[in-house]
């Protein structure tokens, strides 16, 4: 069995980060989305691992962050996409690569917590033509929703529907046998152009092939947005074993669950965690609050920042306060120059004014 991972794509609700980076590295607990992903297929037992990726300055991120593979176990190829044309397309360009095997088809901006063994393992075992993994979501116009019938089986699939048939949204983990090849080469491209998978899906269900669901409960996110990037960083720093190797002066105040990784510096400042702090940063004179992850070589002086991610090589100086925020990587962040204010008042004899200067 092998693995399909899909790190292309546009990003386009993750801009402007995604105009020069790739979603799939953006760092949970800094370390990359996508690597969680690969982890979790090695645990699978699964060796070998094709990624999709673009033709443009993010898949040569993706292909130097990865390498090889061999760091994960992973015996790694790219395939490249000369556009995103589609989540079916990625699998219709890598036919070669995946010949006749089974496979599991990862979008390598999703997160799982608990990984995917137990549901590889299940497919192994009864190898249905495809299995799909569901889960209830509250608002299911923004997924791919399924539709089951009475014994569970899926009988319908709707990309982003307006009027949902079910609360029940496809996860981005896939698991096909061969016969998808044929479905992803008798599809259309729909309204917004692209190959749709829940078309190439719907073709196998309609030629009566055995597609079966599982419903997890387990934490999913799909992390193409911020406020989803944001959840998932909070909950994975939530489980964060504090650990310091940089250095924290007498001034400083470490708070909960904190790492301060090698070679990071922390001065006359308050962190309150969960809050990991990448090797190589400095913090000085500053409040960084829970749920933030600083990635490496960022420099933070006389700020405050909760609830946040910065990428690396950053810098932040003299702003109070940053909140909810994903701040890319060489990015730097400071003040405005005041600019002078006046008032014009026209007062009466004995006012009272307070004004705020
Ligand atoms: P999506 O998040 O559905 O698409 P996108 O990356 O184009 O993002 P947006 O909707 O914000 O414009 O893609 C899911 C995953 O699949 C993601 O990791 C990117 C990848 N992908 C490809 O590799 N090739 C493709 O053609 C598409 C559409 C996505």
């Amino acid at each position: 069995m092998r693995a399909l991972v899909l790190s292309g794509g546009a990003g386009t609700r993750l801009r402007p980060i995604t105009h020069t980076s790739a979603k799939q590295l953006v760092p949970v607990a800094n370390k990359p989305v996508l690597f969680y992903g690969l982890e979790a297929i090695a645990d699978a037992g699964i060796r070998e691992v094709g990624i999709v990726v673009g033709v443009d300055q993010a898949a040569e991120e993706v292909k130097e962050a990865v390498g090889d593979g061999s760091r994960f176990g992973l015996d790694v190829t790219f395939i490249p996409q000369d556009a995103p044309r589609g989540l079916a397309h990625a699998v219709l360009i890598s036919r070669d690569y995946l010949g006749d095997e089974d496979f599991v088809m990862y979008l390598g901006d999703n997160f799982i917590v608990g990984g995917i063994t137990p549901l590889v393992d299940e497919f192994r075992a009864t190898r249905p033509d495809a299995q799909i993994l569901l889960q209830h979501v509250p608002n299911p116009s923004a997924f791919g929703v399924v539709e089951l019938d009475e014994n569970g089986r899926v009988v319908g699939l709707e990309e982003k529907p307006k009027q949902p048939k079910s609360d029940l949204a496809l996860v981005g983990v896939y698991m096909f046998t061969p016969v998808i090849h044929q479905a992803v080469r008798k599809i259309e491209p729909s309204w917004r152009g692209e190959l749709e998978i829940t078309h190439a899906i719907q073709w196998l269900v309609d030629q009566g092939y055995d597609v079966r669901s599982t419903v997890i409960s387990g934490y999913w996110k799909d992390t193409g947005n911020v406020e989803d990037m944001l959840e998932v960083n909070r909950s994975v720093l939530e489980r964060l074993e504090p650990k310091i190797d940089g250095s924290v002066d007498d001034t400083s105040e470490i708070i909960g669950r904190v790492v301060v990784e090698e070679g990071a510096e922390i001065v006359g400042s308050r962190i309150v965690g969960p809050v990991i702090i990448g090797a190589n940063t400095r913090v000085v004179d500053s409040y960084i609050g829970p749920f933030t992850s600083v990635q490496h070589d960022c420099q933070i002086i006389d700020s405050e920042i909760e609830f946040s991610i910065v990428l690396h090589n950053s810098s932040i100086q003299g702003v109070r306060r940053i909140e909810a925020s994903l701040i890319g990587h060489q990015v730097q962040v400071t003040p405005a120059p005041k600019v002078p204010k006046a008032h014009r008042l026209v007062l009466g004899d004995h006012s009272r004014i307070q004004i705020s200067s």
